[in-house]
């Protein structure tokens, strides 16, 4: 069984060449990205303490994140860069969450599937970074680990939706939040930013 979908919308090479053309301000905004996944593995541990079946993973992931935030920091301070003072808010998770439905359990569910489609776009993202880096192994091998990590945590969410909704009902869901994700990554104006 497939536990993730492919991606609907595949990044444009614009993107690509947006974020290399200013690989600092990525790296901020990717450190953020890191640092606000933990916090979100986190925060399903402190919204849903009952879902004893998936905490341990949860907080497994949290650490995984962290452990990411750790290297990218470490990747901007041997750049001589700082962690950006002002968080700008990113408009792609905005726009994801905007979809989720209000009841907790219909909420419980979107955000399970939503946080699946996000690491399958970072997955597709960390790949097109590591196959343009040229002239930095280290940087290259960084960013292919981050793209298998990432696409492992694609999977490890829908898993996590199946220890409660049926499958129909999950991947039904999944389809439409994956849809919609597709048209709001292609609405969205270029940053050097992972969204
Ligand atoms: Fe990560
Ligand atoms: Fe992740």
């Amino acid at each position: 069984m497939k536990y993730s979908l492919e991606l609907t919308a595949a990044t444009r090479p614009e993107w690509v060449r947006r974020v290399m053309s200013d690989f600092p301000s990525f790296l901020q905004d990717h450190a953020d990205c890191e640092r606000k996944a933990s916090a979100m593995a986190m925060s399903f541990v402190a919204k849903y303490p009952d879902r004893v079946e998936i905490i341990p993973e949860l907080i497994e992931t949290g650490v995984e994140e962290l452990e990411h935030f750790q290297q990218v920091y470490a990747h901007m301070t041997k750049r001589g860069i700082q962690l950006a003072r002002e968080i700008a808010e990113d408009p792609y998770i905005k726009a994801l969450l905007n979809l989720c439905r209000t009841d907790p359990i219909n909420r419980f569910l979107d955000r399970l599937l939503l946080a699946s489609i996000i690491e399958c776009r970072g997955a597709e993202r960390f790949r097109l970074v590591c196959e343009a880096i040229e002239n930095d192994e280290e940087l290259k091998e960084f960013y292919h680990r981050l793209w298998t990590s990432e696409a492992k945590h694609g999977n490890i969410f829908v898993k996590m939706a199946l220890n409660y909704f049926d499958e129909k009902k999950v991947y039904a869901r999944l389809n439409e939040l994956n849809e919609a994700e597709g048209k709001i990554v292609e609405s969205l104006e270029l940053r050097p930013a992972l969204h």
